[in-house]
């Protein structure tokens, strides 16, 4: 059953039970990435691999209780939610509003009420905007109410100026096919310090379902990705290129030619920092490559040795093959970080349609654009 005739979506989501919270990285990893499991039974919640899932995350209550205390407020104050529904402060302040980045209005309403912070209500014209990233870069609501503490607010008009709390998608990392009513994700907890004070900061959504949903539900969605699904044709070569939590598409779309019995190859490359503790799922790649379902796999650990391996070395180095794959009718994916590593692997693609297609650039970026044109080159990149 698809999501919509479930009746359940982004604007009804389905209060769901977290059954698996467990942690991928080993002991001494820079990340806490884990592999979650949430169930969909009773839901009628259906998706199809390449698809995400949305989550509704709650603020972490010890920072509610610090804002609240900031503001002076008991958090039984009778306030407006987002959605404009009656709550208390408290309750709003948990589940219906942004915490973290302080928005513009909320900068402006500071700027009047705090004369040390006129300065922040320029902040929002074209010519400032580099000031305002800089002033923003790992300040939360609460820093500028503790910045600019002559700043006050009625509880109406602290929720005025405070934006709605949004879903964060996660790339799906199962196959209904495999799995029944539940659904996989693979996800990087958020957590890092900032220069100008003590207090350990947390991605919303990532440390709330690592956290703190225990026994409680968490709203969620099916988000279709209909860019992003394993070929029609099951005999057609699959390439997969997803480091870190991009990962999480492949291990599905494994399943799904497992599962569907496609007798294409497939070949994943899959890249972290250290072989040791961050090799997510090494036992079921390990698995699959043995079992013959997984026809190649290669792997680039960027701090096992002096200089950096990423994905795109790998794919290079095995150039030649991976023109014969695409030669073949062969799909190419990626998926994973998008500021960086989508682009050197793009770059890569074109290096290898220059060395192994004979082909000028020119050439290699029609090349190129002629696999995306026949979908045959696809990416769900964050
Ligand atoms: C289609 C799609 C699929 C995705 N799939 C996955 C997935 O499979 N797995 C996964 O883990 N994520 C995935 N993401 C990302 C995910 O949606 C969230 O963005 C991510 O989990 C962070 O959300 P959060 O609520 O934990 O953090 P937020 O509360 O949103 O905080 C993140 C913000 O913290 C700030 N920040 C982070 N580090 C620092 C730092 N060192 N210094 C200062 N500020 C910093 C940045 O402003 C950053 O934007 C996907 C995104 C999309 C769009
Ligand atoms: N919006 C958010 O707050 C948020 C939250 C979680 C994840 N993300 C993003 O989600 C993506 C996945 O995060 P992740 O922690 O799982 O893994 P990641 O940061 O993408 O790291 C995975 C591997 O990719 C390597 N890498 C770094 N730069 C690269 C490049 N230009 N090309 C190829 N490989 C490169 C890393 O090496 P080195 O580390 O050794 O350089 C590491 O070995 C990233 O974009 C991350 O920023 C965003």
């Amino acid at each position: 059953m698809s999501s919509t005739e479930s009746g359940y979506s982004r604007k009804n989501p389905f209060p769901a039970k977290l059954s698996v919270n467990r942690k991928l990285t080993g002991e001494g990893s820079n990340k806490d990435t884990r592999h979650f499991e949430i169930c969909l039974e009773g839901s009628g919640l259906g998706y199809e691999v390449g698809d995400s899932l949305g989550v509704f995350p709650a603020n972490n209550p010890a920072l509610v209780e610090l804002v609240l205390k900031e503001l002076g407020f008991t958090g039984e104050e009778p306030v407006t939610t987002a959605d404009g529904a009656p709550a208390s402060m408290r309750e709003a302040l948990t589940k219906s509003f942004i915490l973290t980045e302080p928005s513009k209005q909320l900068l402006q309403a500071v700027a009047e009420r705090d004369s040390s912070g006129a300065f922040l209500a320029n902040l929002f014209l074209p010519e400032e905007k580099t000031a305002l990233e800089n002033f923003l870069w790992g300040r939360d609501v609460l820093d500028v109410l503790q910045e600019f503490t002559a700043a006050r607010f009625t509880p109406e008009e602290f929720v005025k100026v405070l934006r709605k709390l949004q879903p964060r998608l996660y790339s799906i990392a199962s196959s209904q096919r495999a799995v029944g009513e539940s659904v996989h994700l693979t996800i990087a907890v958020v957590r890092y310090t900032v220069e100008h004070s003590k207090r350990e900061r947390e991605g919303v959504c990532s440390s709330y379902l690592a956290e703190r949903l225990n026994e409680g539900s968490v709203p969620v969605f099916v988000h279709t990705a209909k860019h992003f699904r394993v070929p029609e044709n099951p005999d057609a070569p699959v390439i997969m290129v997803g480091p870190g939590t991009g990962i999480a598409p492949f291990r599905a779309f494994l399943q799904e030619r497992q599962a569907t019995g496609a007798k294409g190859p497939n070949w994943v490359f899959f890249g972290e920092q250290k072989s040791s503790t961050d090799y997510l799922y090494q036992d079921e790649f390990e698995a699959a490559a043995s079992s013959g379902i997984l026809t190649k796999l290669t792997t680039a650990f960027s701090r096992d040795q002096a200089e950096k391996i990423y994905v795109q070395h790998r794919m290079l180095e095995h150039g030649a093959e991976l023109f014969d794959w695409l030669q073949k009718g062969g799909y190419f994916y990626v998926c994973g970080d998008a500021k960086n590593m989508a682009k050197d692997v793009d770059a890569a693609l074109h290096t290898i349609a220059e060395q192994h297609g004979n082909m000028t650039p020119e050439l290699a970026k029609e090349y190129v654009d002629g696999l995306k044109k026949e979908k045959r080159y696809r990416k769900d990149v964050y």
